[in-house]
């Protein structure tokens, strides 16, 4: 369905894009700096339109992956079960390196520990681009 699919891409766009615009465009000089203060800034704006769109993400994404196969076959071996599988593999990992991040991370963050956070911050990102390219996928009938 068109409108399932462009909330979906809505939400990729502000999913992947605030977390590229953290990594790319605000880690590097905190990291110079040894200061948190631009990514607590960037994070305490982001939070409350990142969340939501992830949660987008996640409904949008579950009722597409509805209309391409019933859910009882989403753990079989066809290709479009491996892209859903893939993306629930992704999801899991987002959810571990979010939860480590807010209870282990974020409320002892000084600048001693912003590398750890930015090596947090590498992981996230790939995850969300790799959302991307399996998102792709369904279009292209494969992972590769
Ligand atoms: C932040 C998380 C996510 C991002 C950034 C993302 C991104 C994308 C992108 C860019 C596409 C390509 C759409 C196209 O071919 O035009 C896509 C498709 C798709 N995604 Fe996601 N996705 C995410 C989460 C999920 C989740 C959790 C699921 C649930 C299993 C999911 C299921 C799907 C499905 C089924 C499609 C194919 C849509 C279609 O063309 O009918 N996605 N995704």
């Amino acid at each position: 369905m068109r409108y399932l699919l462009f909330l979906h891409l809505l939400g990729a766009t502000v999913w992947v894009g605030g977390h590229l615009v953290l990594l790319l465009g605000i880690l590097p000089g905190a990291l110079r700096s040894r200061d948190v203060a631009p990514v607590r800034g960037f994070e305490a704006i982001y939070e409350r339109i990142g969340i939501p769109a992830l949660l987008v993400q996640i409904v949008t994404g579950v009722w597409l992956a509805t209309l391409w196969l019933a859910p009882s076959q989403w753990l079989s071996d066809v290709p479009v079960a491996h892209l859903v599988q893939a993306k629930l593999v992704l999801l899991a990992m987002t959810a571990l390196l979010g939860v480590h991040a807010r209870l282990a991370l974020i409320p002892r963050l000084d600048g001693q520990r912003l590398p750890q956070l930015g090596v947090h911050i590498v992981l996230i990102t790939l995850t969300a681009v790799a959302f991307v390219w399996v998102g792709t996928g369904f279009r292209y009938g494969g992972l590769f």
